[in-house]
């Protein structure tokens, strides 16, 4: 899979300029050549390495279904963010893009990652409107096997989440960068209020594909496609144990609420699950249809 890492920063305009200039599917049909349609997968954060048992055990007969394999990488190591050799193991099992959210930095092995690889480590994407200077991007631009261009976006949410800069400027700023013949554009949305979820959609319907929520680990039954094109839905669950409370064990969480103490948090084990969404787009990126995806691993409690 070929592709150009955009990094938000170097490619920055002006950011207060919110315009929609080119970034509608309409002005997008303008492009060199028209695609064809795309299947993507979106899978939910993976939780663990119960979570990623999910992925080892479901994606291999998933994979000849789709164009695009997207995962929520950001709790794949223990619960706590990634490492490079995680993503590269996701790689290996047909993820194209690793999306992140505010677990992205609790392994200090990911920045490592990006400074030692940067070439695959430009398909691991951590919130666009983080501060500058971090290592990575938001913002990934590729191909599929058939050749067709897409792109994918991480942005995270400012409501009971760490002040950064402002997700819905951000991604106007970034669909500006993107070329014509990019139809196909992918928006994790890593927040935890579906009010600012639910914003978030509607400010890019007819802008981009799809906008698919992560973080809260909670699948919601509400994936429709907007009045413009765009598919959506406010959080696609996690991948992972759900046995427990959002991926970890009970006994290690109800501490924290009874005594307010904090102690190690360890993944549950149970009823495992992988969750996300599947979109179909038409020639023009607009999405036709939207499927949540909830597959249970027999056996598992
Ligand atoms: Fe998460
Ligand atoms: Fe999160």
């Amino acid at each position: 899979m070929a592709g150009n890492q955009y990094d938000c920063n170097r490619n920055a305009r002006n950011p207060h300029d919110i315009r929609r200039m080119s970034s509608d599917f309409r002005a997008r049909r303008s492009g060199v050549r028209y695609n064809q349609r795309l299947r993507v997968l979106f899978i939910g954060d993976i939780f663990g390495s119960p979570g990623r048992e999910t992925v080892r055990r479901h994606l291999p007969a998933l994979l000849p279904r789709y164009d695009l394999v997207i995962a929520n990488g950001e709790n794949a190591a223990g619960g706590f963010g990634l490492t490079g050799e995680l993503a590269e193991e996701l790689f290996e099992l047909g993820v194209g893009v690793i999306t992140t959210g505010n677990h992205v930095w609790d392994r200090k092995e990911l920045a490592a990652y990006y400074r030692d690889l940067p070439e695959p480590a430009a398909r691991v994407l951590r919130p666009a409107n983080f501060p500058p200077g971090l290592p990575g991007a938001g913002l990934y631009q590729g191909r599929t096997r058939t050749g067709e261009a897409y792109a994918v976006l991480n942005l995270q949410g400012r409501v009971f989440l760490p002040a950064i800069d402002c997700p819905f400027r951000k991604a106007d700023e970034l669909l500006q960068t993107l070329p014509g013949e990019c139809h196909t554009v992918v928006v994790d949305f890593h927040a935890e209020a579906t009010s600012e979820k639910q914003a978030m959609g509607w400010y890019l319907d007819g802008r981009v594909s799809g906008v698919l929520g992560t973080h809260t680990h909670v699948p919601t039954a509400d994936e429709r496609i907007l009045p413009k094109g765009t598919a959506f839905q406010t959080d696609v669950g996690m991948s992972g144990p759900y046995a427990g409370i959002i991926g970890c064990r009970p006994e290690d969480v109800l501490p924290r609420f009874l005594t307010a103490r904090v102690g190690r948090l360890n993944p549950a084990r149970d009823d495992l699950r992988l969750c996300g969404a599947e979109l179909e787009t038409d020639a023009n990126g607009r999405a036709t249809a939207i499927r949540r995806i909830e597959l249970k691993h027999p056996g598992s409690g």
